[in-house]
């Protein structure tokens, strides 16, 4: 890509899988974060850090102002009032990000890392701090952006391939499951060179069987969404 990739959360556990394969595909990374978390596990070397926090817009000038490509996957907040309630993170963090991203006419892919259940809004996740909910409405602040983008849903998360070696992409928030950081991390990365994978929801899940060997015809038989995706 000609400009930088920035990943929002990019020290975390599927951030920092993102910033590496990224960077193995000879991209220019930077990682927004509050702390880079390397008291616990470095960022990949080469990757750069910008300290940033979703919810204080100023603190976002800098890398994602002249970025090709934003991932977002950030870790929600889930109390039920103040600043670690998820509207902040989940909304409001979404929309500082796009504006940051193109306050000087960028038009980066956004890939918003969302989850599971998101439309199930009597699900118990949701006791804390409406928290599908806000998930959703970032979905839709991403979707109606104008940009182009890719929603991706990952199931359960688990830092292994316990429920097996392929991915299964689906549409329409029926299904559950496992899925690796791994796999969903190169979910995200795959959506960024895809042509297909621009303007789709799915969800994302291990199942036995051999790995995904065409993510571009995974893709390509979603659908793309309409304005608002159930
Ligand atoms: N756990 C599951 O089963 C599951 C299922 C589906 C989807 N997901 C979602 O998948 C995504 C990635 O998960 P993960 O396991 O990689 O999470 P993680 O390891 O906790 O990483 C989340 C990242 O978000 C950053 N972050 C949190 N609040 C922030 C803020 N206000 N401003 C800037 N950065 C902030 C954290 O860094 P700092 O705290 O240093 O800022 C961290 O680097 C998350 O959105 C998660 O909710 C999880």
């Amino acid at each position: 890509m000609d400009n930088p990739v920035v990943v929002v959360g990019g020290a975390g556990r599927v951030g920092r899988l993102i910033a590496q394969r990224l960077l193995d595909r000879g991209e220019r990374v930077w990682a927004i974060g509050r702390t880079d978390r390397s008291d616990r596990w470095p960022l990949p070397p080469g990757v750069g850090f910008s300290q940033g926090d979703v919810r204080v817009p100023h603190t976002l000038a800098g890398p994602l102002g002249t970025c090709s490509a934003l991932v977002y996957c950030v870790e929600p907040g889930t109390d039920e009032d103040g600043p670690n309630r998820p509207e902040t993170t989940m909304y409001q963090g979404v929309r500082n990000v796009l504006a940051a991203a193109t306050a000087d006419g960028g038009r980066p892919h956004v890939v918003l890392v969302s989850q599971l259940h998101v439309t199930h809004r009597g699900h118990p996740l949701n006791a804390y701090g409406r928290l599908l909910d806000w998930r959703r409405a970032g979905e839709e602040a991403v979707r109606g952006s104008g940009l182009p983008y890719t929603v991706v849903r990952p199931g359960w998360l688990v830092d292994d391939q316990s429920a097996g070696e392929r991915v299964r992409l689906e549409q329409g928030d029926r299904g559950i499951g496992l899925v690796s950081r791994t796999d969903a991390a190169e979910a995200c990365v795959r959506a960024l060179y895809a042509e297909a994978a621009r303007g789709v929801t799915f969800e994302l899940f291990n199942e036995p069987g051999a790995p995904l060997a065409d993510w571009g015809r995974a893709f390509a038989e979603l659908e793309p969404d309409r304005v608002a995706v159930a």
